[in-house]
């Protein structure tokens, strides 16, 4: 049985969706069991073959815990959907950092255990990946993480919208020790940018002029406060390029403007205005709302992009992977429109499995 050994960074909301995620998954066999997955299969590997067998967090809620149980610890508010046997995988301390923000320190209880030696950690367990889902205000911390990955010989998969694998200095490191770096900021399943950059491309293919557009999204998590606190101008910045690269003109576009409800707990509001003009300056605009789960919107895709690098790890394919990158996440080293980002990836999958 192949195995994809896997260590999460950050046990919060989207690494609860994760493991229950593989859980959930891991009773099915028959690619038509697989609902809700958008690669059952991925180059004959499936969810089941991933491993998670190290996690770091910082909170004295999970860390000491066995993740099983660290997943449903506050302040993660995703909803519990299966129960998770316990593992014998125990959330070790990390160093804490620029983890934690301004507004998130009322949420998140620091733990005093003593800090453990990651990369050593990394290289016991004989970790493969690692998967930082760190608070997208962690800067430090995500680069820190990333030196550990380089240290113990793990390829990085940054899910965050830090600047690694969009970062040429870190591209190269990469490179120059053999091993495959993908990022950043992960994209949803059913996210609010593809649904925005689908809308655009759709109306400017049928002639539409797009005078202006927006998007503002509001969550509940932990990680809506974090962007409110700190990564906000950054993220919007990263959505709105990502968005506009869909027109083939300049429009006015802002994208991805965060705030924080507490009572919506995970759940995510996003709300889309679209204005534009067709036939002889006719006026049309679409004012919509749609409504997810945030956490497990980034499941479907964690799955793909980790199977992606333990091929690319396999074949000892090195630096930042563009195929994996553009496909899987908002801000790769160089944006593919979505299509096109599609075939390069099953060109990958098919060229490395
Ligand atoms: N659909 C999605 O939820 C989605 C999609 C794309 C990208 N992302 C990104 O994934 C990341 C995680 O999102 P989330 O909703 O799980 O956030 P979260 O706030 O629920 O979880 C973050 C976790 O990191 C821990 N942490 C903080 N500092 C740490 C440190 N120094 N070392 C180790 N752990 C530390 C926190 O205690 C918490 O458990 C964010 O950067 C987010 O932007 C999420």
């Amino acid at each position: 049985m192949p195995e994809i050994r896997v260590a999460l960074v950050g046990v919060g909301n989207c690494s609860s969706a994760f493991v229950q995620g593989l859980q959930y998954y891991s009773k099915f066999e028959e690619k038509k069991d697989f609902v809700g997955l958008k690669n059952p299969y991925l180059g004959g590997l499936s969810p089941r073959d991933i491993k998670v067998v190290a996690a770091f967090d910082v909170d004295k809620r999970k860390v000491g815990k066995d993740i099983a149980e660290a997943i449903f610890a506050k302040p993660n508010n995703t909803p519990q959907i299966t129960e998770v046997p316990l593992t014998g995988v125990i959330v070790d301390k990390g160093p804490l950092m620029d983890g934690v923000g301004k507004r998130a320190k009322n949420l998140v209880l620091i733990s005093n255990a003593s800090e453990i030696d990651v990369a050593e950690v990394l290289r016991k367990n004989e970790v493969e990946i690692v998967v930082s889902l760190l608070p997208s205000g962690a800067f430090e911390a995500s680069q820190w993480y990333a030196e550990q990955s380089l240290a113990a010989g793990c390829g990085f998969i940054n899910a965050t919208p830090n600047a690694i694998a969009c970062n040429s200095a870190w591209s190269k490191r990469f490179e120059e020790v053999g091993l495959p770096l993908v990022g950043d900021d992960l994209i949803d399943q059913v996210g609010s940018t593809a649904l925005h950059k689908t809308l655009l491309k759709l109306l400017s293919e049928r002639g539409v002029k797009i005078i202006e557009t927006y998007q503002l999204d509001v969550g509940g998590g932990v990680e809506s406060l974090e962007t409110l606190d700190r990564s906000r101008d950054a993220k919007r910045a990263i959505k709105t390029q990502s968005v506009a690269s869909a027109l083939p003109y300049k429009a006015e576009i802002v994208a991805g403007s965060t705030d924080y409800v507490d009572f919506l707990e995970n759940k995510r509001d996003s709300y889309f205005w679209i204005q534009g003009v067709y036939f002889y300056n006719s006026p049309m605009q679409i004012d919509l709302k749609f409504s997810t789960v945030d956490a497990p919107n980034a499941g479907s895709m964690l799955f793909d992009v980790i199977r992606a690098t333990k091929m690319a790890l396999d074949r000892n394919q090195r630096g930042a992977i563009i195929p994996i990158c553009a496909y899987g996440f908002k801000r790769p080293p160089e944006i593919l429109a979505i299509e096109n980002a599609e075939t390069v990836f099953n060109g990958f999958v098919s060229e490395n499995s």
